[in-house]
């Protein structure tokens, strides 16, 4: 029998979950795709059901390999990428998860930040963690569903992010996470890559129902043989924008990707350095391997992708995502029309959790086309914001935009992202850099490929957008919207 030799990828987002399959030359052959039911039980709270994500990576894991016209038994490794800080707690014993994961996005420990923020930790916690207080990251999640689940039976339950929910489900009973998710938690110690016991015991935390954490690229575990009739090693785990930026090859000082998903998440590698900054970045792990710890300057905006969604599904203005272009440009400008995404409230660099959408300039002029390009103008004036806080953050600016996601689709946006920015965005062939830097990495640890160089060199360019010499640039009046869509909440 010949050695197996293609990769399993699962991106498992905050959409939808998606599995691919590569083969040998690092090219895909099969995938499968399932939308995640979203739960809003309140405003501003959203939650996933852990057991559908569970059920839906079992059913996209199989029909790509159907797909993809090979055998389980033909998989050398499974690479898996997650949304990140989305979280969930479950009995050890019976597996079943003890309440809905509460999703990044939730702002419903917002209140609990604020305490901590008149408490006094803002930068006892940035010290530690790299990370601001914000309802975003795990730890007050973890905390909430601690003392909101009744009867809760502390010794019999396990936490843990979304990867280490489905490594635990796929190996029956590995509890293990890497360090770019374990970052996200606001419970790991940035420096030394370990849960920090100053804030286990602040947030209240017992370390034995968190997961060991281990280097991105490392030997997981394997699938247990009632899952896909073979045990297939998983070698790869990273939080999916540390597996976009591995695929984007960022792997050093100066190399930046934006991946425009649900939101935008804007990361800088910046090497064996933790950069501390005062432009509201946060820092974070971008992946490990071995003993070395490699991090990340990264700009979390928390609304993008998901705008477009809601024009088609909540408002109708539009039918499909790419309708957005024609209506974009079939009008000169906005007239006049700012939209702020701040749907979840504002990452960074504002970091304001009460903070709401709004639309602002509305005349009795404006069209669903002025309302239309002024979503898709704003997505782009929030990643110029964060580029800015980069540049101000590091010594070598930014002179190219790497971007992926379904966004990036969006030729309009993306030239105005070039005219705004004044630098080349380049736009890869494959946009599914987050599945294909996982899929990299699980391939690299086995031994499939040898070098992560030539595998990111090999990478097609499909666009490179030049800035134009003049750009519509509304971004001060912008700017002035954002503000006026703060403490909306409090
Ligand atoms: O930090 C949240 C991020 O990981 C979510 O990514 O692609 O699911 O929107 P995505």
């Amino acid at each position: 029998m010949q050695a197996p030799k293609y990769i399993l990828a699962l991106d498992l987002g905050t959409t939808g979950n998606r599995a691919f399959v590569f083969n040998a030359d690092g090219n895909i052959v099969g995938s499968a795709y399932k939308e995640l039911t979203q739960h809003y039980p309140q405003p501003g709270w959203l939650e996933h059901n852990p057991s559908q994500i569970w059920n839906d990576t079992c059913w996209v894991m199989q029909t790509a390999i159907v797909n993809s016209q090979i055998t389980p038994a033909q998989i050398a490794a499974i690479g898996l990428t997650v949304q990140r800080e989305t979280c969930l707690l479950w009995n050890k014993t019976t597996g079943e998860p003890l309440h809905n994961a509460i999703v990044w996005q939730d702002r419903r420990t917002a209140p609990f930040c604020y305490e901590l923020q008149a408490q006094g930790y803002t930068q006892e916690i940035y010290d530690r963690t790299g990370l601001v207080i914000d309802a975003y990251f795990s730890a007050t999640k973890l905390k909430w569903l601690l003392d909101n689940i009744p009867n809760l039976d502390i010794n019999n339950t396990l936490a843990g992010t979304i990867d280490t929910w489905i490594l635990w489900k796929l190996t029956n009973g590995i509890h293990a996470t890497d360090h770019s998710n374990a970052s996200r938690t606001m419970l790991m110690n940035l420096t030394t890559g370990a849960w920090d016991e100053a804030l286990l015991k602040l947030f209240q935390i017992p370390v034995y129902i968190l997961p060991q954490i281990q280097p991105s690229l490392s030997h997981f575990g394997v699938t247990h043989t009632n899952i896909l009739g073979v045990e297939i090693p998983i070698t790869a785990i990273l939080g999916d924008q540390q597996a976009s930026l591995f695929g984007h090859g960022c792997s050093k000082p100066g190399l930046v990707k934006c991946t425009y998903g649900t939101g935008s998440f804007l990361v800088a590698h910046t090497g064996s350095q933790i950069i501390r900054t005062s432009q509201q970045l946060i820092s974070t792990i971008a992946w490990t391997q071995s003993n070395s710890l490699g991090y990340a300057l990264e700009g979390s905006m928390f609304t993008s992708g998901a705008c477009i969604q809601w024009l088609r599904d909540s408002l109708k203005l539009i039918k499909n995502a790419a309708q957005t272009e024609t209506m974009a440009t079939s009008v000169t400008d906005t007239m006049g029309v700012y939209f702020v995404p701040a749907f979840s409230g504002l990452g960074a660099p504002h970091w304001d959790m009460s903070a709401r959408g709004a639309f602002f300039g509305i005349t009795g002029g404006t069209k669903p086309e002025h309302m239309v390009r002024a979503v898709l103008e704003a997505i782009a004036y929030q990643v110029k914001e964060v580029v800015e806080a980069i540049n101000a953050s590091c010594t070598i600016p930014v002179q190219k935009l790497a971007v992926d996601g379904g966004a990036c689709n969006n030729n309009f946006l993306m030239q105005f992202q070039a005219d705004i920015l004044g630098i080349p965005v380049e736009r890869p062939v494959v946009r599914d850099t987050t599945v294909q830097g996982v899929a990299f990495a699980a391939g690299l640890v086995i031994g499939l490929w040898d070098s992560y160089e030539i595998l990111v060199q090999n990478r097609q360019i499909d666009r490179v957008f030049e800035p134009g010499k003049e750009s519509l640039n509304n971004f001060a009046i912008w700017q002035k919207a954002v503000e006026r869509t703060k403490h909306w909440t409090n």
